[in-house]
């Protein structure tokens, strides 16, 4: 208890000086309560308004796809350039240290294989593991057209309902299937209804045409998924001109950790997320750390 004795009379009460009331800096979370932004607030830089959050939740599905054979080799290097990490609990528990200060988004769909229908998933991890996990978000697939299409809308909206009485969001992933067309207008409506129907951000792929009509239709931040590998350059002139186009960060994998040399990749793209470097500028740059790296 405080000594009660000698207490300084308060003085300093600025009556001239109104409270201020400030809104939140992320698109459509003005609403939420403090614990929800901010669990944002360490996804998404508040400085920036961006994250880039490192995908390495492949596993879940597809087992040790190529770069994630050994997390702890491979990743765990890359860990300090990321604004996020996403993935799973158990490479979570068995490979990530805890004192990692990163924010942690959970993958917590799951329960298909690439040796079968991959919407028939279900939720795969108790609300109770989030909070025990200290995790920032929480990652639903979402098949919009998929075989299993209502059942991965409504993991996601249970996990909507479950979050929001934590303070923990949900991020909604849009899958793009075999059959599902790759344009502006299928995205539009997938990320429109995720977000209708609660998601407080969204990941979902970019496109050249109209990509700007994605990210204005929809309330929530949008992110983009990497896809599958391609040369640098051209991974990150899609992260600029996502940036460009109303995205708020990518949430990439492939193309950083499949990349020839993965840490000069995720500094190249956070040159373009956080620093509006050009695609060019950020090439240059991957080009100097691949360099400097290799005459160690
Ligand atoms: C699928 O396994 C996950 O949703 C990935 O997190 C997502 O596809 C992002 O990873 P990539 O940039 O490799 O597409």
């Amino acid at each position: 208890m405080p000594d009660a004795d000698g207490i300084k009379e308060a003085k300093m009460f600025h009556c001239d000086i109104p409270q201020e009331t400030r809104g939140f800096f992320l698109k459509g979370a003005n609403a939420l309560d403090w614990g929800m932004k901010n669990r944002l607030a360490r996804i998404f830089n508040p400085q920036t308004g961006k994250t880039v959050m490192l995908a390495i939740d492949h596993g879940y599905f597809q087992g040790p796809t190529t770069g994630l054979e050994r997390v702890d080799i491979n990743i765990l290097p890359l860990v300090p350039y990321a604004d996020t990490l996403m993935l799973t609990r158990g490479i979570l528990r068995a490979v990530i240290p805890p004192s990692t200060s990163q924010a942690i988004v959970l993958r917590v769909s799951g329960g298909a294989s690439i040796l079968k229908e991959l919407s028939n998933e279900d939720i795969a991890v108790d609300i109770e593991e989030s909070i025990r996990l200290n995790v920032c978000a929480m990652a639903v697939q979402v098949f919009i057209g998929g075989e299993f299409e209502k059942q991965s809308i409504i993991n996601m909206t249970k996990m909507v309902d479950i979050g929001n009485r934590y303070g923990i969001p949900t991020l909604a992933v849009t899958a793009v299937g075999k059959d599902m067309a790759r344009d502006a207008k299928y995205f539009r409506l997938a990320c429109r209804i995720c977000a209708e129907l609660g998601a407080h951000y969204i990941k979902t792929y970019y496109v050249e045409k109209d990509f700007e009509t994605v990210t204005s239709s929809c309330p929530v931040p949008i992110v983009i998924a990497g896809g599958k590998k391609i040369p640098e350059l051209d991974a990150l002139t899609m992260a600029y001109n996502a940036i460009k186009e109303g995205a708020a960060g990518v949430d990439m994998g492939r193309n950083i950790f499949q990349s020839d040399a993965p840490i000069a990749m995720i500094q190249a793209v956070r040159a373009v997320v956080h620093d509006h470097e050009t695609p060019k500028k950020a090439f240059e740059l991957y080009k100097s750390l691949k360099k400097s790296m290799k005459c160690k």
